[in-house]
């Protein structure tokens, strides 16, 4: 297999021949007009078909506030010129349940920092925009559950909810660790309740209750052995999910809500001999992807459509999908041409995996039309996300197309392509990955090769001499 470079794909010609020579197969629009349509949902008219996806910097206080650092990131995504602002970031509905100890957390005493942060998003957007009545800004509640390191980042404190054989091995968790009880998830979602009563003070629009990545909402969804009435059938493994949802809905009715949710999953991936990435060992079947079909690297959509049904019993009708966990495949997720330090090749062209959820979320918005969709996974495309996006609008395949990395590396993308304007080269995302290793070192996240104020930061040096003794062995 020999991965093509994006940026050596020049003409929409050689792009969509690259793509039929691979059988890779993806949407693709003429021009960019259907992003530029305003979009309808429940009375409110959002103005364009971009969004943000939710991503934090691991650059909070220790106590769950936001920095400088933070707010510039929300003020990006104000400049940005995306009518829908997925989460922002995750925050933590509780200090156990920080990714990391820098996360942000909301609760009473961190909540005016919020609604400021939310604020100066709201009001970059309208020295920019001039507008912002078509704006729609929610808030990702999280508790990172297995992945749960809330006070030094060398040591994980995981919150489970069932023994999986094969990631507890891969993250150190012995037989005898402690699974969370019945009692302690009702707490769990007493505190998601109160965080979206704080999320609806703060000004948002909604909060999202995260079902992804591997986090604590995904993992019930795979608790198939779980005993209980959080685990096994269908039903109690969303039990977290209506309770959360019908707790919020009584105490702040005002409040929209909505989800994102891992849609498929796959066994969790290791370095092979050549360097790229492969599935880890199994036993056969593998009943722990929720989305799976059973063989750790297929997909069945079965459940994840009577999830989404179960959204709209619910009252639901905003959901952003996306796939499997940054922690153990990111290049399902996240596809990259280069992984970040601690991760594997990629096993396959990334253009496959932007293809795979793409699809993914064409299949299941063609199966629940009703909800509104946000689809994810679209800056490896780079010069080309913005028709392949119209596409994917044109067709009906997405609502809402929802991009992370690019803003990172060139906040007023989708600005430029609203406009017409030329796409800026130097900016544009060449998934580098450092905004996920900083973290993964121990820093602050952001785009160090291509943001200039990255570079000035004392973690840039140490960005650099990490990765080079990270090659050396
Ligand atoms: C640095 C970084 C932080 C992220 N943080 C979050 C997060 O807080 N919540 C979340 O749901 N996804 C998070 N993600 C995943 C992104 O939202 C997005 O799904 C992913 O980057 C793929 O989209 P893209 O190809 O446009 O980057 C993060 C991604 C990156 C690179
Ligand atoms: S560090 Fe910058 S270029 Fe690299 S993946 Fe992140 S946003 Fe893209």
């Amino acid at each position: 297999m020999k991965i093509r470079r994006m940026a050596s794909l020049k003409t929409a010609d050689e792009f969509q021949k690259y793509l039929r020579e691979n059988n890779i197969i993806l949407p693709f629009a003429e021009n960019t007009a259907a992003l530029n349509t305003p979009y309808q949902l429940d009375g409110k008219t959002i103005g364009n078909r971009f969004a943000i996806l939710p991503m934090e910097g691991w650059d909070c206080t220790s106590d769950g506030r936001p920095t400088d650092l933070v707010r510039r990131r929300w003020s990006n995504f104000g400049r940005s010129g995306a009518k829908l602002i997925w989460g922002g970031e995750a925050a933590a509905v509780r200090p156990d349940g920080r990714a990391n100890p820098h996360q942000l957390l909301i609760n009473a005493d961190t909540i005016k920092d919020i609604a400021d942060l939310r604020q100066l998003l709201v009001s970059t957007h309208a020295e920019h925009y001039g507008r912002t009545d078509d704006l729609l800004v929610g808030l990702q509640l999280t508790h990172s559950g297995r992945f749960a390191c809330p006070h030094d980042i060398k040591k994980r404190e995981p919150v489970i909810l069932y023994h999986h054989p094969l990631l507890d091995k891969k993250f150190g968790i012995p037989v005898d660790y402690p699974v969370m009880t019945d009692d302690e998830i009702s707490r769990l979602v007493q505190d998601y309740i109160r965080a979206a009563e704080l999320a609806y003070r703060a000004g948002f629009d909604f909060v999202d209750i995260k079902h992804c990545h591997g986090y604590l909402g995904h993992e019930f969804l795979s608790a198939v052995e779980r005993p209980g009435k959080y685990g096994g059938s269908f039903e109690n493994r969303t039990r977290f999910l209506s309770e959360t949802v019908q707790g919020i809905k009584a105490k702040t009715p005002e409040i929209g809500i909505g989800v994102r949710l891992s849609a498929f999953d796959f066994l969790p991936f290791q370095t092979g001999a050549d360097g790229k990435g492969e599935p880890v060992k199994s036993d056969g079947y593998y009943p722990y992807a929720f989305g799976g079909d059973g063989t750790g690297t297929g997909i069945d959509l079965t459940e994840p459509i009577l999830f989404l049904k179960k959204l709209l019993s619910l009252g639901i009708k905003l959901v952003c999908i996306t796939a499997g966990s940054p922690y153990y495949n990111p290049h399902i997720q996240r596809p990259a041409l280069f992984p970040p330090v601690d991760a594997y090749q990629p096993p396959e062209d990334p253009l496959v995996g932007t293809a795979r959820l793409i699809s993914a979320t064409a299949a299941l918005k063609k199966a629940v039309p009703e909800l509104t969709f946000v689809g994810s996974g679209y800056s490896y495309l780079q010069e080309w996300l913005s028709r392949v996006a119209a596409g994917a609008i044109g067709h009906g395949d997405a609502d809402f197309i929802g991009y992370g990395r690019m803003v990172l590396s060139y906040p007023e993308f989708a600005a430029d392509v609203l406009n017409g304007k030329n796409l800026k080269k130097n900016k544009i995302c060449r998934t580098f990955s450092d905004c996920t290793t900083a973290p993964r070192l121990g820093l602050v996240s952001g785009c160090f090769p291509l943001d200039e104020y990255y570079c000035g930061l004392p973690d840039y040096e140490c960005l650099t001499c990490s990765k080079q003794q990270a090659k050396k062995g």
